[in-house]
């Protein structure tokens, strides 16, 4: 595979997408709502770089199949802490197609926040079919297949401490 993203370029796009969220909210106390699985690692590593009263949780969201194939989004809420009159950030691991995002912000909606925003680590370039787009982007990255950091390729290579980029033979052959 090819690095795309080394782990010191990791930690300054986390440390800026912290800047960022700062610069929007202050003190003000924010709850953090990961997109489980892809975004534990960033969830780690964010929110030791926040100072804000914050609370965390999860949400769970399974659509991808493979490198390109996308299922039936599946969105499991059962986890996730209360969000009404909350400030909430929704994080996930990459914007692609974006529609994850769209549909888990049209569900927390319902809930009755105060606002909701988005952050994830990376964009991927004219791969999307909605009109949103994230609050908070770490990288804007080309049309490649990436694991690493929390990505995965048929749930193997998350722990990678980089983003890198599959190369064709490693999508065709079955991972570790
Ligand atoms: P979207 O709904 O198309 O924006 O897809 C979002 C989800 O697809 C992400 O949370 C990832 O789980 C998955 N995904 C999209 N692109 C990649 C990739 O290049 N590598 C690993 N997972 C990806
Ligand atoms: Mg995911």
């Amino acid at each position: 595979m090819k690095i795309l993203l080394d782990e010191t370029t990791l930690q300054e796009g986390v440390r800026r997408m912290a800047r960022d969220i700062t610069s929007i909210y202050g003190d003000r106390p924010v709850t953090m709502i990961g997109v489980l699985t892809g975004s534990v690692v960033l969830v780690a590593d964010l929110i030791r770089q926040l100072s804000m009263p914050l609370r965390v949780g999860v949400v769970q969201a399974s659509s991808y199949r493979g490198t390109t194939t996308r299922g039936h989004l599946v969105i499991n809420s059962d986890l996730m802490p209360d969000i009404t009159g909350r400030d909430v950030v929704i994080v996930d691991d990459i914007f692609d197609t974006g529609n994850t995002l769209v549909e888990l912000l049209a569900m927390m909606d319902r809930l009755g926040p105060m606002s909701v925003r988005t952050a994830v680590l990376l964009r991927k370039t004219g791969r999307q079919e909605v009109t949103y787009e994230p609050n908070f982007v770490g990288f804007e990255i080309p049309d490649e297949f990436v694991v690493g950091y929390g990505l995965d390729y048929h749930d193997a290579y998350r722990n990678l401490p980089f983003v890198a980029a599959l190369e064709s033979q490693e999508i065709d052959s079955t991972p570790p």
